[in-house]
Formats: structure tokens, C-alpha cells, sequence
């Protein structure tokens, strides 16, 4: 005899919709999901901050979350980028400066760089030896509109870039941590804002289902 199983009943409210409800990753409602999991993790890493520290696109985190910060720069492959005091492509490994950081600011770029291997080897470069690179990748997320259905190559796990960076760095000098759950995951991709969620709905980590992915690697 076939049994019979009842679905549990579900009502999806006001998501019942195939358009996010805000189309700027929630920015308009308040604070990005996964921006609130990138400032948990450098707020962890602010001892890593220091010296002379380089981040990409402008000095937001820099400036946030460094203490005893010497000297900053700022990278960027956009030459029209005015707060870029480095312009470069991380894939141009041989063009880019060496030995010269202390810690690098990797947050959300690699999603953006078709060969992953060439960017990590680029910011270890970049590093000096002992350097830190702290770097944030999506693991769910919509495609950009800035980069275009083109351009957002990349959603990541706990595995891809455990391999990445450890192939790179030495397994022994990578850490990777993954932050969100299914409910961060799918309020994140209806653009909702982290003030849509109670705290302890945001802090609840699963493996399984990650929003964010963070990985702290050294250059030895
Ligand atoms: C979305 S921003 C990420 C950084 C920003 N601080 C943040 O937290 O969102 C992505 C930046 O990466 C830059 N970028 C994309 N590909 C690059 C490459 N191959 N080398 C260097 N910068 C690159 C883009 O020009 C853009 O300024």
C-alpha cells in the first residue's frame, strides 16, 4: 500500500514573486545580507588590519575595521577609478607590485575573475612574506548588474576555496569559514535587508547552506 504524505503547508506572503523585492541587494531597505556577514568577519580579522594595507576599489573596510594602519592603498583593474593609487589586473601576476603589504582586503572581487588561480596568485604576491589576505566571496548571490549577466562569473563553497588558496598558500596557512543559512540565503536573494531579520537568525551558521564565504590565508 503507497502512503500517502502530506506536504506541510507553506505560505510565501509577500515573496510569492519571480522580482526581488528590492533590486539593489537591499540596500534600499537597509543593510546587505552578506555585507553584514563580510563586517562579522573583518571585525574578527581586525588585528590583521595593519601596516600597509591594501584593499580593492576604495578604503571602506580600511578605514572601518584597521587599527595601526601605516600606509593604504588602493587597487583597481578601472583605470577611471580615482581612488585607485594602484591600477592593475590581479590575473597580471608579473606586472604587480611584490613583498609590499601587510594585509589585503580581497572582499567580493574574485566572483568577477574568470581565472581564480591567476587572482590568488596575484595577492600572494602582493603580500609581504607573513602578509595576511582577507578575502569574501558569494556563495549564493544574484548576478551583478554592474558587471552584467557576462561579467559575475562565480559562486563559490567552503571546498573550491579551501582548494584555491591552499594550493596557493600551503593548506596550513588558510582558513575558510562559511557564513548564512537557507533563510539568509533566500531573504538575501529577494534583496531583503539584514533589519528584515532577527539576530539570531543571521548569526545561525550552516555548513550546508552558505551565503558567504570567508578565507583568511598568509603568506609564509
Ligand atoms: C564589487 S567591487 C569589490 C570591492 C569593494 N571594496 C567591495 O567591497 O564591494 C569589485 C572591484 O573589482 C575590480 N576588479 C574586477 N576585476 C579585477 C581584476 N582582474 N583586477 C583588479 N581589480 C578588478 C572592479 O573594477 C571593481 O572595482
Amino acid at each position: 500500500m503507497k502512503l500517502r504524505r502530506w506536504r506541510r503547508p507553506v505560505r510565501f506572503g509577500s515573496l510569492r514573486t519571480t522580482t526581488p523585492v528590492s533590486d539593489r541587494w537591499g540596500w534600499d531597505r537597509g543593510t546587505p545580507i552578506d555585507r553584514r556577514y563580510i563586517d562579522a568577519f573583518l571585525d574578527e580579522h581586525r588585528r590583521d588590519i595593519r601596516g600597509h594595507v591594501l584593499e580593492i576599489r576604495d578604503r571602506r573596510y580600511t578605514e572601518r575595521f584597521g587599527s595601526g594602519v601605516v600606509q593604504s592603498d588602493v587597487l583597481d583593474v578601472d583605470a577611471t577609478n580615482a581612488d585607485a593609487t594602484i591600477v592593475a589586473d590581479l590575473t597580471a601576476t608579473e606586472g604587480l607590485p611584490e613583498n609590499r603589504f601587510d594585509c589585503f582586503i580581497l572582499a567580493q572581487t574574485l566572483q568577477y575573475i574568470y581565472d581564480l588561480e591567476a587572482a590568488v596568485a596575484g595577492a600572494k604576491r602582493l603580500l609581504r612574506p607573513g602578509g595576511v589576505v582577507l578575502a569574501t566571496v558569494p556563495a549564493v548571490s544574484r548576478v551583478a548588474r554592474s558587471a552584467g549577466v557576462v561579467g559575475d562569473y562565480w559562486r563559490l563553497t567552503t571546498a573550491s576555496c579551501g582548494r584555491l588558496f591552499s594550493d596557493a598558500f600551503g593548506e596550513k596557512h588558510v582558513d575558510v569559514r562559511a557564513y548564512g543559512n537557507v533563510l539568509t540565503g533566500v531573504a538575501f536573494l529577494m534583496g531583503l535587508a539584514a533589519e528584515d531579520l532577527a539576530d539570531d537568525e543571521l548569526r545561525k551558521d550552516d555548513d550546508f547552506f552558505p551565503v558567504l564565504i570567508a578565507v583568511r590565508a598568509s603568506k609564509p
